[in-house]
């Protein structure tokens, strides 16, 4: 205990709460920690960073406390990285190490995430399992739609969602029986987990249990129990924190001091005396400006046990909300309200502010943010885009502020809102205030309250515009219904939120009328100006925003008064009726159809993940979860996007707490030019900085907090030079990469005399950010002499061994790199990951001692490049019935600043540049635009997307100008058996015709049109469409060299192996399907196979696992090793024919037979050299992957809002090896190739810095962007004759085929636009976004505010 000299209150300053169960007692914590940093640093590593912003929901636990008013326990998922430590007091925190682990046994919610395959890189999973198990502690009857919107606040980039949300289902009490087989067991299409002995042949045909139809593959389905969590055997709110004494709380640290008072006087007092601390209550904005902004605030207060700010008391005319209520207490308390069971008129009429709050709360953050955030920290942060704060603008509310005056007497000051935002971010609070509370009125009887919001994605996302409207009727005369008040508040509009006071004023005590709206249109424009250039951008669609709003609150209160008047003025016609249902989201459902062949088990054997019982324990490691003591660096970055550089002054930073020293371009002892092919990058920026971010030195320090602080303070100066930041001023000023590829092919002058229609074009698609959950990291760890132990989170072990080999003067045989798992790479990792290891390596070698660099997001994001965007530039000829004759196409990608490995992915687009059709006469000729931006790199599909939506949208071009439906276009054109691609190779074993017959009937494709156009007919404002979509990849690497692999597998004699093979795993199953090789190969069952990590000293000179042939590359050389030790066992085997294997291993090693083998394998017959003249050499790919995928999607015409209605996905993977890992991929492609052509847009300012950093601001799909339905089938009998046990790899291939939502968008903009009778073509880049669908749908709301008025 001490003494606080602020008053005479004794304070406690230990810090008590209860860690999974164990108590835990800290003397002054440090008030700058978070709960994720505490927690991380005591080695439990199983919550993870993913962006540190709550964004991402992978550091997700539970907290629990005791209720003071009703003594209720309440559980809450909460994001660790930004839940203060110091808020723990008296509470019970459980990370995913509180629940179940590998060897005591896995907890049900673990279990079924595992079994349902729904962990891939693992690196959410912990997150999202405690998110699902708070959300059950506290909601054990939850039914589906519960569960299925309870998962807001956390992504995944691997699985596309929908087996987690399967497996999260099974708790659901509503799981109906259908869904259950005789146990009452749910069927998740689990069949064999890895420790099953699973060598059954039985082929009597039965009902498959994934896909619910016959078939003989005899699986047995896991039995996955449908049942709610039993709460009886789950661990107690411990009883020593049920009789807490709340006390006084203060914490001393280096540099802040945090008080938790208990009451109102305390609170007072201190802020009396200390105007400047913060109070802090969920830490969602405090922390955010603290991380990003290094802001150190001196004191804190905690205002959480003061009841005055914590509790809702009903009043009078209102309620009055406490500041420090959390959103989800308010919530929950308003729908308590709302509840109409049983509800007077009276209470009815009273609730239509609580309907507005609760319905703009839904799309307020994520429900971890929502469960710690206030009401008081949003009003008091008074940001120009909140949600809450047009709704109490709207509301009328009356904020409470108080203080303390001289002689301690509490003073409260009633503020009314509208006078409380007075500036950007500043507001009516004096220093020595606090707001107390929040007085939200009842609604009276002809009183309207609604709100709106539009942003990027629905869901965990700030808005563009927000607004609440409220106006009060008086009845009139002739039941006409005459404005009484009004309020219109605007979020997104202003640096603050703001009211139209012209409008109001033109409506108050005017006559409801629909003649009216072009007048109030008017004023709303005078009202809500917004300049070009104004922070924000998308200036005229959020001016179109705000009167389209309007329109949607005027329909839904005329529809109301016309229920109360039967006024016909106020009717709404059929096609209008639609703007007025508020948004609901069905619960989503999907089938997963494939085949297996018991023959064949463990191949084509739906076998579980390799390391999911690890990963949904928290157990597997990542690099940052590795316990070796180290050092951090962290990078000291340019700020210019290309500048010359003039001095470097890192004295202060050398100076600050922590810091070992600093190095730059000078301290590399070996080659400071590096880069995986060709060496035009630099691991410091030595003389000029070259893109904004460009990395110049390195801050080494005792910890991570410690490096990324003081690197802020080394002060650079620069002189700029003139930059080029955007892929259109590279064309411009034809600054390219001085090479240029070119493919021709027949006659391309003939081909367009042959063709009855020329269509010319241009198409740009954007790029794309890997977001992989798991940010690049590596630990460096010196050895003896020279030696080096790479730990790193890469996609390339050799190449980051031989570089940083290179960067260090040392030879290669004294590198080692190693690692167990990525959380994800995505390509981003095939190159890019490389940089930051150098910069560990360079400090490693100077320090001698471990040291490890983990960037944080925003740096991975500003760093580490993108998928390239591409412009083209397209001329096409075509017959009069949709023949295509000729192509002509010059292709642009942006590679930023260096070559890295675009050459690659250039040709990757170059061959894919007619996707499956063929094409008689093509000319194709592609550059590399260098820009001042990260060099972008590899990613999924490696340009092969970018080429073929390229593709795509001029098939619908030809389709519009011949009046021929797209997908007659689209069939006439495949290639047929054989046919020779531009690039002269034939096209075997093609699959096009029957996967294409197979979606279509699947997906009842042409009958939905008719009804897709049934639907757009009767709505003006919703409008659907409907696209089909093939795909054809080549497969292979296009660069020779990279077509090989090896592996190692040592046989012991307990009969277990251990393989060892040249690829990464990054979650797409790699070493799950290894093992079912090596299983198969051996005879044995998959759990006596193991593969513990890659490493450059097991197998060396490997190749990147990219390019979705790591399974046909090593999966060949584990296949060669195990047949060379299968060979040597072989005289054994026939002198003891009935041996076990086990048995056959210990006679070898007696006789003396060598049980290890090395395995190689080197793809036949590929590589291709392109020439001058546009007729290279070779074959680029061994085989070609077929698969098509057809979306429907409905659009909301007023603010660009969309949803997927239904995804039918098919893809042809040959004998799948493992068909549940091969859906898993499908629909983790399918959804990122939905985010790169729908939300995902990348966003650089004109400087070059880079806006689009964070989960924030970069939008990939989340959990309920999902489709509605999902249905995913792999092509039935189509063995791979050039891959291993007939398979075909999986990857890349349906990542193209997320693009079917662009294309069904574009079909719905269609429509749209035939309202307003405009027939013809439009440009639609890619990403199809909010606001480019919006304002593709040209009507009055848009002419009003573009130039484009008809
Ligand atoms: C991932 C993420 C998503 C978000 N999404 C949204 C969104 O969709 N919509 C939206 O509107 N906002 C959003 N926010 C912003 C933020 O969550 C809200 O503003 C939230 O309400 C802040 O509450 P808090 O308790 O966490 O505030 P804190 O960070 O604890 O405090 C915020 C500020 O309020 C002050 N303050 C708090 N209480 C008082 C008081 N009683 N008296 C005086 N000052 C006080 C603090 O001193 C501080 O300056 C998001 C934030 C994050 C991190
Ligand atoms: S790490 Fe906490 S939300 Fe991303
Ligand atoms: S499994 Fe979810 S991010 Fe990888």
């Amino acid at each position: 205990m001490i003494v606080n000299e602020t008053n005479t209150i004794k304070k406690n300053n230990e810090l008590t709460f209860f860690l999974n169960g164990e108590k835990k007692v800290i003397k002054d914590p440090n008030p700058e920690l978070t709960t994720l940093q505490y927690i991380r640093s005591i080695g439990l590593t199983g919550s993870k960073l993913g962006c540190g912003e709550g964004g991402c929901g992978a550091c997700t636990v539970m907290i629990s406390h005791r209720n003071d008013s009703d003594g209720r326990i309440v559980h809450r998922a909460v994001n660790s990285c930004l839940y203060p430590l110091c808020q723990l007091d008296g509470m019970a925190l459980v990370t995913i190490e509180g629940l179940g682990n590998v060897r005591d046994g896995l907890h049900p919610v673990q279990e079924r995430i595992a079994e349902g395959y729904g962990s891939q890189c693992g690196f959410c999973t912990p997150g999202i399992i405690m998110a699902l198990y708070a959300y059950l502690r506290s909601n054990p009857n939850a039914n589906q739609k519960e569960i299925e919107h309870n998962f807001d606040g956390n992504l995944c980039r691997c699985t596309g969602y929908r087996p987690i949300l399967d497996a999260a289902k099974s708790f659901a009490i509503d799981k109906t029986t259908d869904e259950q087989d005789e146990d009452g067991d749910v069927k998740i299409p689990t069949i064999a987990k890895i420790e099953d002995d699973d060598t059954k042949t039985d082929s009597e045909p039965g009902i498959c249990p994934s896909s619910g139809k016959p078939c003989n593959c005899k699986q047995k389905t896991s039995h996955i129990p449908s049942k709610p969590l039993e709460l009886k055997s789950e661990p107690i709110f411990p009883p020593f924190l049920m009789d807490y004494k709340k006390e006084s709380l203060v914490f001393q640290g280096d540099r802040v001091t945090w008080h938790t008072p208990t009451s109102l006087n305390e609170i007072l007092t201190i802020k009396k005396t200390h105007s400047n601390a913060k109070i802090v209550v969920g830490n969602t904005e405090i922390g955010i400006e603290t991380k990003f902004r290094n802001v150190v605030y001196p004191t804190i207060i905690s205002p959480v046990r003061v009841p005055e700010l914590n509790s809702i008391q009903k009043q009078q005319d209102g309620i009055l909300v406490g500041s420090s209520v959390t959103l989800t207490e308010l919530k929950s308390f308003l729908l308590g309200e709302i509840k109409s069971d049983g509800a007077s008129d009276d209470q009815k009429t009273k609730v239509g502010t609580f309907k507005a709050i609760v319905s703009q709360l839904k799309w307020f953050a994520g429900n971890q943010i929502r469960n710690a955030a206030s009401i008081g920290g949003n009003l008091v942060t008074a940001s120009p885009i909140s949600d809450l704060n047009p709704v109490l603008l709207a509301a009328g509310a009356i904020l409470t502020m108080v203080s303390q005056d001289e002689s301690g007497t509490i003073v409260e000051r009633k503020v009314p809102i509208g006078s409380f935002f007075l500036k950007y971010r500043i507001v009516d609070i004096k220093p020595e205030e606090i707001l107390q509370s929040v007085f939200i009125p009842y609604t009276r009887p002809l009183e309207f309250v609604q709100a709106y919001k539009q942003s990027r994605r629905r869901e965990d996302d700030i808005a563009i515009v927000s607004c609440c409207f409220r106006i009060l009727f008086e009845n009139f005369e002739n039941n006409q219904f005459k404005v009484r008040e009004c309020v219109l508040a605007y979020g997104g509009m202003n640096v603050k939120a703001v009211t139209c006071q012209n409008t109001e004023q033109f409506l108050i005590g005017s006559i409801w009328d629909r003649n009216q709206l072009d007048e109030i249109y008017k004023k709303l424009e005078v009202d809500l100006p917004l300049a070009q250039g104004a922070p924000g951008g998308m200036i005229e669609y959020r001016r179109s925003l705000t009167t389209s709003f309007f329109f949607k609150y005027f329909l839904t209160v005329s529809k109301q008064l016309y229920e109360i008047s039967k006024n016909p003025s106020y009717s709404l016609s059929d096609k209008e009726l639609s703007v007025t249902a508020p948004y609901s989201r069905p619960l989503s459902k999907g089938q997963q159809e494939y085949q297996t062949q018991p023959e064949k088990h463990p191949i084509t054997q739906p076998v579980i993940h390799q390391s999911a019982d690890k990963q949904v324990t928290g157990e597997a490691l990542y690099v940052d979860d590795i316990k070796i003591k180290s050092l951090y660096t962290c990078f000291v970055q340019s700020t210019k996007a290309h500048a010359k550089i003039l001095s470097i002054d890192a004295s202060r930073a050398l100076k600050a707490p922590g810091v070992k020293a600093f190095y730059s371009a000078k301290d590399v002892p070996g080659e400071n030019n590096c880069g995986p092919v060709i060496k035009d990058d630099e691991v410091f920026a030595s003389d000029i900085a070259i893109f904004h971010g460009a990395p110049i030195g390195c801050i080494v320090a005792e910890t991570h907090q410690q490096a990324l602080e003081a690197s802020k303070m080394v002060q650079i100066e620069y002189e700029e030079l003139p930059a080029i930041v955007t892929i259109e001023d590279a064309i411009a000023k034809k600054s390219f990469f001085p090479f240029t590829h070119v493919i021709k092919d027949g006659d391309i002058v003939k081909g367009f005399e042959e063709s009855d229609h020329i269509i010319e074009g241009e198409f740009k698609c954007g790029a794309q950010e890997h977001f992989y959950l798991e940010p690049n990291g590596s630990l460096v760890v010196p050895g003896e002499g020279k030696e080096m132990t790479i730990y790193a989170s890469t996609q390339n072990p050799t190449k980051t061994q031989g570089i940083v080999a290179s960067v260090l003067g040392v030879p290669q045989n004294q590198v080692v790199c190693k690692l167990k798992r990525l959380g994800g790479g995505f390509g981003g990792k095939e190159t890019r990951s490389i940089f930051s290891t150098c910069v560990a390596a360079v400090a490693a070698y100077h320090q001698r001692e471990p040291v490890r660099i983990i960037l944080d997001r925003d740096t991975d994001m500003a760093t580490t490049g993108t998928r390239h965007p591409f412009i083209a530039k397209y001329k096409v000829g075509v017959t009069k019935d949709g023949l295509i004759k000729a192509l002509d196409l010059e292709l642009y990608a942006d590679a930023g600043y260096s070559y890295d490995i675009s050459v690659g992915v250039l040709d990757r687009a170059i061959f894919h540049s007619e996707n499956a059709y063929k094409i008689p006469n093509v000319n194709v000729v592609g550059r590399l635009c260098k820009t001042n931006l990260p060099s972008n790199t590899a990613f999924r599909g490696y340009g092969g997307p970018q080429a073929m939506i390229i593709v795509e949208n001029w098939v619908e071009k030809i389709s519009k100008v011949l009046n021929i439906e797209s997908h007659i276009i689209r069939a006439k054109n495949f290639y047929k058996e054989g046919e020779l691609t531009h690039y002269l190779q034939a096209v075997e074993n093609n699959q096009m015709q029957r996967v294409w017959d197979t979606i279509l009937e699947k997906s009842n494709y042409l009958e939905r049109i008719n009804k897709v156009n049934d639907f757009n007919e009767k709505n003006r404002w919703k409008k659907r469409g409907i696209a089909v979509i093939p795909t054809k990849f080549g497969m292979s690497f296009t660069v020779k060299t990279l077509n090989q692999a090896g592996a190692l597998v040592h046989c012991y004699t307990d009969g277990t192996v251990l393989v060892t093979h040249g690829g990464t795993e990054m979650g797409q199953g790699l070493n799950t399907k290894m093992i079912q090789i090596a299983a198969r190969a051996f005879g044995i069952p998959v759990k006596d196979v193991f593969i513990s990590e890659t490493s450059t000293d097991k197998v060396a000179n490997t190749t990147p696992t990219a390019a979705s042939v790591s399974s046909d590359l090593n999966g060949m050389a584990v296949l060669d090793a195990c047949q060379n030790i299968l060979k040597r066992l072989e005289p054994l085997k026939e002198k003891n024919p009935n041996m076990t294997f086990k048995q056959l291993c210990i006679e070898a090693f007696v006789q003396r037979v060598n049980l290890s083998s090395n395995g190689f394998y080197a793809t036949p017959n590929v590589g291709y050299v392109f020439k001058d003249g546009g007729v290279g050499e070779g074959t680029p790919f061994n085989y070609f992957n077929f698969g098509a995928a057809c979306s429907e999607v409905e659009i909301d015409v007023l603010t660009g809002d969309h949803t997927v209605l239904r995804s039918d996905v098919i893809l042809d993977v040959g004998d799948s090896l493992n068909p549940t890992i091969d859906i898993g991929q499908v629909e983790g492609a399918f959804v990122q190739g939905m985010g790169w052509s729908c939300t995902e847009e990348v966003v650089t300012f004109p400087t070059g810095y880079l806006f689009t950093r964070g989960p924030s601001t970069y939008k990939i799909p989340g959990f309920n962007d999902v489709p509605l339905e999902f249905n995913v089938s792999l092509l039935n009998d189509a063995p791979n004759p050039k891959a291993i046990h007939s398979s075909k790899g999986v990857g890349e291939p349906p990542l193209f085929l997320g693009s079917s939502v662009y294309f069904a968008i574009r079909q719905a903009i269609t429509a749209a636009r035939k309202e307003t009778n405009l027939n013809d073509w439009f440009d639609l880049p890619s990403p199809a976004t909010c606001e480019r669908i919006r304002t593709s749908c040209l009507d009055s709301f848009i002419y009003q505010f573009t130039n484009n008025k008809n």
